[in-house]
């Protein structure tokens, strides 16, 4: 066992120490939430297209789906307050993201896990033994609010745990500063917090179409109430769990952290790990003004990726089909039973997808990806939008797909599911996370946050008016903005793949646009690149 820290392949350090049950732990529970984050996503289009849902909390949208053969089939769902229901959520996340980082370095990391577990557990419940329509949508604001705060866990957890899954984790633990990942692995670890979102979509998915059979109709409140099992071990988690060092020696309590470092690492030699986690706590303090620092003019590039690649992410129209997937399979004629089952395939398509991308974005890179996922996601937006506006036209006269074109349609959604899943959905946190230097990375990543989190509710909440009036068309306004995306990634994004972390200052500097910004020696070195490249602290 080495002694110490040391520098491993590639300039790499790791320290010594073992595979403890607790950083076992801390992993699983860090992967909940993203499951639960996941399972809110996924969960809330197939109870709305459940018909025991809809005529007990939204009678009039029932009435028109199930009585009415006249509605027109776009404007079905058209109804704001079952929108309400989805999109609140991330109304609440983006609220509760900006002051949950306080709570954290003020209460420490557990105190702010145990409060977000809390919040979920109370949020799945009122949403099972739901009543009326306000219950539905203080739930989704109570879940939505402990998304901000369980995300505190950091998404290093995770990628402590994915190395150990690949086994590189060779005798010592490469840890809380993310950038202590080989850089050469460092995209595809990042992916695994997106990896147990789309692993929470899938068993939501599942789950509704199993809970949808349940005969009396009350399936819907297990769909619902069913957060509560990740939210428990959540909440369980935070009491056995100890504060992590590296969050006590953010509050000043050294000696407990060193201590506790020893105990988590199962060795009693820790200084090294501890001298540089506190220098890296020194240094992240240090900072100044990041809002002021991120508006400098060296800064335009950062500022610019990190308004733009959400704003792009969401501006693809996954959400549509992430949220509203059974009830846009049930606009197009499937039956509540083909519609869940179709969702259950897209969700595979996500998965196994993004398991894709863990494997090809250290080898292809990020921008062929981007652009290799525009291109497919584009030919099947036209696609999707061919087909549906040729069955239902412009006036969207009720009727039933024939089953060869519904199972075009639904191939057609996986391509394009897949299309995403290994391009915009993980380099849409990745890319950001490890473009941002260190002085302005907490005000970057904000940014990205809520950018993202803003444009999520946007989609969420106008969708099904917008399908109501633009019909297939809509399908042609998310082209539209693919092809935009594709040809900013083609003009000003940078490849970022096998750069260390702190050297990324060179792609700017390299670049025929911002190297106009960024100017040599400007950048800074090692120190200032980033202590960490984590995705996950501020990541919903
Ligand atoms: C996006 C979510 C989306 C999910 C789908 C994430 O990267 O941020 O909005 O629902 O991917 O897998």
């Amino acid at each position: 066992m080495p002694v110490g820290g040391f520098v491993v392949g590639d300039g790499q350090k790791a320290y010594p120490g073992k595979l403890t049950p607790f950083v076992l732990f801390t992993c699983v529970v860090a992967a909940m939430g993203g499951l639960i984050f996941g399972y809110d996503i996924g969960i809330s289009g197939g109870v709305t297209s459940m018909p025991s849902f809809l005529r007990r909390f939204f009678p009039s949208v029932y009435r028109k789906q199930q009585e009415d053969a006249t509605t027109n089939q776009y404007c079905q769902y058209d109804s704001p307050t079952l929108t309400l229901f989805t999109s609140s959520l991330y109304l609440a996340a983006l609220v509760s993201s900006l002051v949950a980082s306080t709570v954290t370095r003020k209460f420490g990391r557990r105190l702010s896990m145990l409060f977000g577990g809390i919040l979920f557990c109370a949020g799945a419940l009122i949403n099972g033994f739901a009543k009326h329509v306000w219950m539905l949508i203080v739930g989704r604001i109570l879940l939505g609010f402990g998304i901000g705060f369980a995300n505190q866990v950091r998404q290093v957890d995770i990628i402590i745990f994915l190395l150990l899954l690949l086994s590189v984790y060779n005798d010592s633990v490469p840890l809380y500063l993310s950038e202590m990942a080989p850089y050469k692995y460092r995209g595809a670890l990042n992916i695994g917090f997106q990896l147990s979102i789309t692993i929470g979509i899938l068993v939501a998915e599942v789950l509704n179409y199993f809970f949808a059979k349940i005969k009396g109709g009350w399936g819907w409140r297990l769909s619902l109430g069913g957060a509560v099992v990740p939210a428990l071990i959540i909440t369980l988690g935070s009491l056995v769990l100890p504060d992590t060092p590296n969050s006590m020696i953010e509050r000043g309590q050294h000696e407990e952290a060193k201590t506790k470092l020893r105990r988590i690492r199962g060795v009693d030699d820790v200084s090294q790990e501890f001298d540089d986690l506190v220098a890296a706590s020194k240094e992240s303090q240090s900072i100044e003004h990041p809002w002021t620092n991120l508006l400098r003019r060296k800064y335009r590039p950062h500022l610019t990726m990190a308004i733009m690649i959400p704003f792009f992410q969401q501006l693809t129209g996954i959400n549509v089909i992430m949220f509203y997937a059974p009830v846009l399979f049930n606009t197009i004629g499937f039956t509540t039973d083909a519609s869940l089952m179709s969702a259950v395939v897209t969700g595979s398509v996500n998965v196994a997808a993004t398991l894709v991308s863990i494997y090809g974005v250290d080898k292809w890179g990020r921008r062929f990806l981007f652009l290799e996922g525009g291109t497919q996601m584009l030919i099947c937006q036209a696609v999707v939008a061919a087909c549906i506006g040729a069955k239902f036209g412009v006036d969207g006269t009720p009727g039933e797909l024939p089953k060869w074109y519904a199972i075009v349609v639904v191939t057609f959604i996986c391509i394009y599911v897949a299309g995403f899943a290994w391009s915009w959905g993980p380099l849409g946190w990745l890319v950001p996370s490890e473009i941002f230097p260190l002085e302005i990375r907490s005000a970057a990543q904000s940014i990205t946050v809520s950018v993202n989190m803003i444009f999520t509710f946007i989609i969420a909440q106008i969708f099904l008016t917008m399908l109501c009036h633009l019909k297939f068309g809509l399908f042609l306004v998310f082209a539209f903005f693919v092809v935009v995306m594709s040809i900013f990634v083609y003009i000003f994004l940078p490849e970022t793949k096998g750069i260390p972390i702190e050297e990324m200052g060179q792609v700017w500097r390299s670049h025929w646009y911002w190297s106009r910004f960024v100017e040599d020696g400007e950048y800074g070195n090692g120190l200032e690149m980033g202590k960490s490249s984590n995705q996950g602290t501020k990541r919903v």
